[in-house]
């Protein structure tokens, strides 16, 4: 029998998930062609779960679902076309979602971009934020009826440590008064995400439909395309300090996992993990397993949703 109290920073996404049944269970990840989206992909379906992951290039997300299928045996694993830098994109695809599926279980907000250079989506939005918090926080308002009927039901997104570097800065949220710099961008778009968790928390939780924002570690992935030479080298020279602890993509899995499916979570949200735990609030510790309060704080989360829904053009109400 698994201690499940022992789960922590090596904990794998098959370890966390040792006698839990997934049968049953319908799960949507996006960003399911790379990274940790295929690795959380793989796990759920080895435990039973029909799972849909969204990506962009149709031809890499096949061979991921084909291998999964292939690995675990397990043939309800479907992928879906979706770009969250466009919001017709967005809604067409949650009409094509809402129209196949009447319940949704599990959402795992999973698709990311960290530190590229200055762009703006298809809307206009800055690149980070625009698809890291805007494309699923309209992807998610859209689906929130089948979550509701899925009750309970869970919400994870994917922030990161990263999030300590900026919180969202309201009167600039596209850097059109600042300069661009793209790691307070990747950290404003963090923050985003769990102030999104405290935001969706706090109107559905209620209902059963809970909600958790994750540091999945530092693991090394595609994610990582846009940093330079020597942003790597700086990162290889802290791991081999033993100053950074990386994982692999199996122990980068398991906290969203973990806040996916932990009986011990049932009935709480607006959470922030890491390693397979709740988080402290902290705003001094040097440490990558707190998270800060700016990040919580209920009044950002209220007017991150005021002002993420007058951009989309969009009333997110339940
Ligand atoms: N790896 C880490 O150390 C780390 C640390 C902290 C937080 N995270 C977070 O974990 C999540 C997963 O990251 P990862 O490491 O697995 O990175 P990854 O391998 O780069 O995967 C990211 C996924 O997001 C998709 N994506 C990017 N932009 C998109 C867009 N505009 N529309 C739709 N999909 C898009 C990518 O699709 P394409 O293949 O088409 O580009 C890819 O499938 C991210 O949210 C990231 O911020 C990762």
């Amino acid at each position: 029998m698994t201690d499940r109290s022992q789960f922590g920073i090596d904990s794998t996404a098959d370890d966390v998930l040792d006698g839990i049944d997934l049968n049953g269970k319908l799960v949507l990840i996006t960003g399911g062609s790379s990274g940790l989206g295929v690795e959380t992909a793989r796990a759920m379906a080895a435990k039973g779960a029909h799972v849909v992951i969204t990506a962009r290039d149709m031809a890499k997300a096949e061979m991921v679902a084909t291998d999964i299928r292939a690995s675990t045996g397990n043939n309800a694993v479907e992928i879906e076309e979706l770009e969250l830098g466009s919001l017709a994109g967005i809604r067409a695809f949650a009409e094509r979602f809402l129209a196949k599926h009447d319940r949704l279980d599990i959402l795992v907000n999973n698709a990311g971009v960290m530190a590229c250079p200055y762009g703006t989506t298809e809307d206009g939005f800055e690149l980070q934020f625009g698809t890291n918090h805007l494309g699923h926080f309209l992807m998610t308002g859209l689906l929130a009826p089948v979550l509701i009927k899925g009750a309970p039901s869970r919400i994870v997104s994917l922030s990161s440590a990263g999030h300590q570097f900026s919180p969202v800065v309201f009167d600039d949220i596209g850097f059109q008064h600042r300069d661009y710099q793209k790691w307070l961008s990747y950290g404003q778009s963090k923050t985003a995400n769990v102030l999104f968790a405290v935001g969706l928390e706090k109107r559905l939780g209620e209902r059963g439909v809970h909600a958790y924002a994750v540091h999945p570690g530092a693991i090394l992935t595609e994610l990582a395309r846009h940093m330079s030479e020597e942003e790597i080298e700086g990162y290889r020279q802290r791991q081999a300090a033993g100053d950074l602890h990386v994982k692999t993509v199996e122990a980068g899995a398991a906290t969203t996992v973990y806040a996916a499916t932990a009986p011990e979570l049932e009935g709480r949200g607006g959470l922030y993990l890491a390693d397979c735990r709740v988080c402290d609030v902290d705003d001094r510790a040097e440490s990558w397993s707190v998270v800060r309060s700016y990040a919580v704080d209920p009044e950002a989360a209220e007017r991150l949703w005021t002002m993420s829904e007058e951009m989309v053009g969009t009333s997110v109400s339940f």
